[in-house]
């Protein structure tokens, strides 16, 4: 049994140990997710090497399929999601360890057998008993899923190995269905085993946060509310409900479905204090803090400082695209936002009295996610009276899709003239490392494999966040005349509240 102390100082260290051998188990084998995003990362760990030498790629579905079918299929969808490009050579070699595994995910026999088949695979080769199951179905199934693994005992690590679990988005659909959920979780696996996926911890520049704070000392001293004026977090997606989407983000709304996790978690990021040491708990410890320190809100506040609104019919991409109610497997009543944007602050002793602005809509002119820390401007003595001089420095962190950072500062514009100009320092990852980022799943499905929970989001995480999010759908639901639904045109930056609610405090969204 490793010393869990030494075994968090290892990990401090986040040593890139190749995975020992290991069975990958994907449930939900013919489903979306695992076609565009998670055999394209597996194959991708594959061309560099960073797959242990035996690896088993289990998929389990319910369509009637065999070994060589999906396989095929695979192929396809790899050629055109893979980062890297398709090598058929290489997929040839990594697909020799791509199996199918025909079953039903309510039937406990399926779970029996699909014992059988994993033992088979342990004892061909070299034998291992290592063991990652990954839940990638629809949420309703997650329950059942953890149900069956448990009774066929294939939670339990088995000797010599280990049993992980990874649970796709979304966890829980409020506080109680999370809590339910985590019940089940942790009543089958370990926490220490359970790694709960967001995947945009997995980005490059999400992990890239804790190094520009706290290895860089030009931005480390200005990161508090005495230098901080506001910080914004957007993402904005131009999709709308396509694909049938609208059936399951009519219950969930731009709330639920983006802010809960993934907007949460880069606040979390941007907020924390230093952890300890970079193991999992360590930093997940103070990811909960900034969760905690959230100021709640009661409806009063939840009116004054959180504004939510649905598309119109528009233009985007020279498209006309309807309305959100006017989409397919969309209520035409419905009162789910698909835009929100929201002011928060963090009641701690770094961030007292400084905003946090958040926002995330659908069927906004780009696609992008970005979070900007807009700093103080200096005191106004010397340059008063010429033009650009009141800007303030904004440093910008490109979450997606061009990853990297920039920052604004103001400088003199060459001439006889004394002109002040902002303009603009760039990093991106290409021009200095010569070389792209890996996909986010590659690196959690890796980090899973090793046994490293730093970019998975903790039991405790989830709740919070719920928490908070809870606040604001129950104050939407019980006052739903008393908080008004705001509307934008498709195509735009989404309602004019959302701007006045940054002209309140003298601020504004910045452009992206
Ligand atoms: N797709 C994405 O881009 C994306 C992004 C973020 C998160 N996620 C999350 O990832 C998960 C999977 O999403 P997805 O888009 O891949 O879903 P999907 O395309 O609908 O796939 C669902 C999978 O579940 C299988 N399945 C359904 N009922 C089953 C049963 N009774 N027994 C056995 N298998 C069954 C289906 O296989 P058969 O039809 O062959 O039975 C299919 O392989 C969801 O939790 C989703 O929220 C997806």
């Amino acid at each position: 049994m490793p010393d869990p102390y030494v075994e968090s100082l290892r990990r401090g260290f986040k040593s890139r140990d190749i995975p020992g051998s290991c069975s990958i188990v994907i449930f939900g084998a013919t489903g979306d997710l695992t076609h565009r995003k998670l055999v394209p990362a597996l194959y991708n760990l594959f061309l560099n090497g960073e797959l242990p030498d035996s690896f088993k790629i289990i998929g389990f579905a319910r369509r009637d399929k065999n070994d060589q079918i999906w396989r095929s299929e695979l192929e396809e969808s790899n050629r055109n999601n893979s980062r890297s490009g398709h090598d058929e050579e290489k997929w040839n070699e990594f697909s020799k360890s791509l199996f199918y595994f025909r079953g039903d995910l309510n039937s406990e026999e399926s779970f029996s057998d699909l014992k059988k088949c994993i033992m088979v695979h342990e004892t061909k080769g070299p034998t291992f008993h290592n063991r990652l199951f990954y839940l990638s179905t629809a949420p309703d199934f997650f329950p059942v899923v953890l149900e069956n693994l448990k009774k066929a005992q294939l939670n339990l690590s088995p000797k010599k190995g280990w049993s992980r679990v990874i649970i796709e988005k979304p966890f829980g659909s409020n506080l109680g269905t999370a809590q339910n959920l985590n019940r089940i979780v942790n009543d089958t696996f370990h926490e220490s085993d359970t790694y709960r996926i967001d995947h945009y911890l997995g980005k490059e520049t999400a992990q890239n946060i804790m190094v520009l704070r706290f290895a860089n000392s030009i931005f480390e001293p200005l990161w508090r509310s005495r230098f901080i004026d506001h910080v914004q977090i957007t993402c904005a997606e131009h999709l709308g409900m396509e694909g049938g989407r609208g059936a399951y983000y009519d219950k969930a709304g731009a709330a639920r479905d983006m802010v809960q996790n993934h907007l949460l978690q880069l606040l979390s990021l941007i907020a924390m204090e230093p952890p300890t040491d970079l193991s999992a708990n360590s930093v997940r410890d103070e990811k909960v803090k900034v969760l905690r320190t959230i100021r709640g809100m009661g409806p009063e506040e939840v009116r004054k400082n959180v504004i939510r609104a649905q598309y119109t019919e528009g233009t985007l991409g020279g498209k006309t695209v309807p309305s959100y109610r006017d989409e397919a497997r969309v209520d035409p009543k419905s009162m789910t936002e698909s835009y929100v944007a929201m002011r928060l602050f963090i009641d701690n002793w770094r961030w007292e009295g400084t905003p946090f602005y958040i926002r995330m809509g659908k069927r906004l002119p780009t696609k992008a996610t970005e979070i900007s820390l807009h700093l103080k401007s200096p005191p106004n003595v010397l340059f008063q009276k010429l033009p650009g001089s009141t800007e303030s420095n904004v440093l910008t962190i490109r979450i997606q899709p061009d990853e990297g950072m920039s920052v604004r500062m103001l400088s003199k514009k060459p001439g006889t003239t004394f002109k002040i100009e902002p303009v603009e320092m760039n990093f991106d990852y290409w021009s200095s490392f010569k070389k792209g980022s890996p996909e986010a799943y590659e690196r959690l499905l890796i980090d899973a494999m090793i046994g490293d929970a730093t970019l998975f989001a903790r039991r405790d995480e989830v709740e919070n966040a719920w928490l908070f999010i809870d606040s604001i759908q129950d104050s939407w639901h019980k006052s739903n005349t008393a908080i008004p639904m705001s509307y934008y045109e498709s195509g735009t930056w989404g309602p004019i509240e959302a701007d006045n609610l940054l002209a309140e405090l003298g601020h504004e969204w910045r452009p992206l």
